[in-house]
């Protein structure tokens, strides 16, 4: 055979590869409103950047008529390609070839780009549309998958991982992304779940349809599994090039710095005016992260999950940081088992990836009650408390109005070596609110007054002494908790000068296998 036929039949293999299980399946994967493998790369990486790996891999499995059923690249596209002009490691499934199912050939080609990543330093960002395990496989296709699992837990902390969800994603295959830093999911044509509808229904006596049990929609509000549920997955795809350009490439650099024609002194007079006089008055937190940051940009992650408390990512003079916001706009900003939940892993990750963490303050406190107490609140606070307490990176606080009780160490306090801690001038930082303050210290008092007009007098006298005395800023400014009382509108300056004093900072924790981070 001569080179130039040897040519053809090397471009006919690849467009053999490219049609992964036929036209008339790719024209299904169509139907149904879903991209196919090699279309979803080409919209997440810049363009002609891929370079794939692995696309004459097949299966070597005989048995259930599979030895006649041969697909190039198995079911699974692979390789690596740029994201504004960055390296990013990629795989994308196909579920033309056999439902996108995983066999071991299959893992073996993400397991190969995971290492590669690893080596490199670079993000992995996997695409899921897969029917699970494939089925003719049998223990060779689940020990396929742990051989994932396991590059994953190896990464993490390493190198951003990224997961999308635009089709089926369930069984075990659910832990993969769940493994990685951040899930997007695809509304209405993606769906993750542990045991699907029909065994729910076997199992439990529940009724439930796909969509109710693993959308994008449920995901995103009740279980937090999901971070971020686009509108489609052309949305799902941008997202992650959005979401990486917040993110360096891996745990020993910074995130890339972007250009900033935002002024860096810019003053906000709008500030100065949006707390409410009444304390129990809401407001909008975001309000105040899009006057601060640059160029009003902040990208939400779980936004519907426990709204209670809003984190996510933002520049400051093209600086990346974290954001972790108390939210009075919901449930008063309370601490709560999901707030708590969210912000720790947000702080973590944050932590890992050297991403300055400014954590914005008004909380009334933990959330009361039995349903907190019997689900953990306990356990589940203390993984807040112990992700500040335990990040390195620099650390600036803003307490805009309420830090009351324990929450207030817990919201990365001076005491959980908070580099920079400022405190608005209408700052309350006590024990607790002066209501409930009142009725404990005043208790026996409060039952001898038996007229109620003057009950209410010597509440409001004792409320507003107790609020002089301890509700303000200046009692923790007194003992250098709070380094100083700032003018609301200067805060975007403020933090920007406290990010550049503190760009050199170094802090480390004692030499340990690891902690014990209370899960
Ligand atoms: C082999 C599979 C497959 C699988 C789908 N296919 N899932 N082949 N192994 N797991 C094949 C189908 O035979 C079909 O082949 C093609 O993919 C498309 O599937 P359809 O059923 O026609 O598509 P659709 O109607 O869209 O339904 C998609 C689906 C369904 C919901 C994913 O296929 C399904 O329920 N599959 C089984 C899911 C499952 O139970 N997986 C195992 C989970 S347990 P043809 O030739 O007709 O195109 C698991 C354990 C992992 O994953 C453990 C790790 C620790």
């Amino acid at each position: 055979m001569g080179i130039e036929s040897k040519i053809e039949e090397l471009l006919k293999k690849r467009k053999e590869a490219r049609l992964g299980g036929g036209e008339k399946r790719i024209e299904a994967q169509h139907g149904k409103g879903k991209m196919i493998a090699r279309e979803r790369l080409q919209l997440l990486l810049d363009e002609g950047s891929f370079e794939e790996f692995d696309m004459f891999v097949h299966h070597r499995t005989v048995g259930f008529g599979l030895e006649k059923q041969q697909y190039l690249s198995d079911g699974v596209v692979t390789g690596y390609g740029t994201i504004d002009g960055r390296l990013v490691y990629v795989f994308s499934q196909d579920f033309t070839v056999f439902g996108g199912s995983l066999s071991e050939m299959y893992a073996q080609k993400i397991v190969k780009i995971m290492e590669k990543a690893m080596k490199v330093g670079a993000p992995v960002i996997g695409i899921n549309d897969s029917g699970g395990a494939r089925i003719q496989e049998g223990v060779k296709s689940l020990g396929g998958y742990a051989d994932v699992f396991q590059q994953n837990i190896l990464a993490s902390g390493v190198i951003p991982q990224i997961s999308a969800i635009l089709g089926p994603c369930a069984g075990g295959a659910v832990y993969s992304p769940a493994l990685t830093d951040f899930t997007i999911m695809a509304k209405k044509t993606s769906y993750m779940f542990v045991t699907g509808p029909k065994v729910v229904k076997t199992v439990t006596g529940e009724t439930v349809t796909t969509e109710e049990l693993g959308g994008a929609q449920v995901h995103a509000t009740k279980s937090g599994v999901t971070h971020f549920a686009a509108e489609d997955e052309e949305e799902a795809l941008l997202l992650i090039r959005k979401l990486l350009s917040y993110l360096p490439q891996n745990n020993l650099e910074d995130p890339p710095v972007k250009i900033c024609n935002d002024p860096i002194d810019r003053l906000e007079d709008s500030l100065n005016s949006i707390i409410p006089d009444n304390p129990t008055k809401p407001y909008d937190v975001k309000d105040v992260i899009a006057a601060i940051v640059d160029n009003e940009e902040f990208l939400e992650v779980q936004r519907q999950y426990a709204p209670n408390i809003v984190c996510g990512f933002a520049t400051f003079n093209g600086n990346s940081v974290g954001i972790v916001a108390n939210q009075p706009n919901y449930l008063a900003g309370v601490l709560d088992i999901n707030a708590s939940r969210k912000a720790a892993r947000f702080v973590r990750f944050c932590d890992a990836f050297n991403i300055p963490l400014i954590t914005l303050v008004d909380v009334p406190g933990f959330l009361p009650g039995t349903k907190q107490e019997y689900g953990g609140i306990i356990t589940h606070g203390a993984k807040l408390l112990f992700a500040y307490g335990e990040a390195t990176v620099p650390k600036i606080t803003i307490i805009l109005r309420k830090a009351y009780g324990g929450a207030y160490d817990v919201m990365s306090s001076k005491h959980l070596r908070g580099d920079i801690n400022y405190a608005w001038p209408g700052a309350e930082i006590a024990v607790m609110g002066p209501k409930g303050a009142v009725e404990v210290l005043f208790s026996k008092e409060l039952k001898a007054i038996k007229d109620e007009e003057e009950k209410a007098r010597f509440i409001k006298e004792k409320e507003d002494e107790y609020k002089e005395k301890f509700a303000n800023p200046y009692v923790a400014a007194k003992y250098g908790y709070i380094d100083d009382v700032i003018e609301p509108r200067n805060t975007r300056f403020r933090i920007i000068r406290a990010l550049q004093m503190l760009a050199t900072k170094k802090d480390h924790n004692p030499p340990k296998k690891h902690s014990n981070l209370p899960l």
